[in-house]
């Protein structure tokens, strides 16, 4: 099973291969921001993926589009309700929120 790092809290917990980061995050308690429930219709799950960037899903248009919004939007900058894990462990960097 895939492990998720949780940047800068320093958490690490198990999911499994197809969940998102943000599912992830939820069932495990960690604080992370999902203004419109998942749908790929705000930019507050965002995320900076530090490593296994490659073994998640790759990124559809509305993504992509979305991730356009991000002050400080990175070339590992991924929408947490939107990436989901492969086999491999990743490590994030949840962003510090602007209010
Ligand atoms: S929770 Fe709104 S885009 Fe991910």
């Amino acid at each position: 099973m895939p492990s998720i790092r949780f940047m800068p809290m320093d958490i690490v917990v198990t999911s499994e291969t197809g969940a998102s980061i943000l599912e992830t995050a939820l069932a495990h308690d960690i604080d992370l921001e999902h203004a419109c429930g998942g749908f790929c219709a705000c930019t507050t799950c965002h995320v900076v993926v530090a490593e296994g960037v490659d073994s998640l899903t790759e990124m559809d248009f509305d993504e992509e589009d979305k991730l356009d919004e991000v002050e400080g939007v990175t070339l590992r900058s991924r929408l947490g309700c939107q990436a989901r894990l492969g086999t491999e462990d990743i490590v994030v960097n949840v962003p510090p929120k602007p209010y």
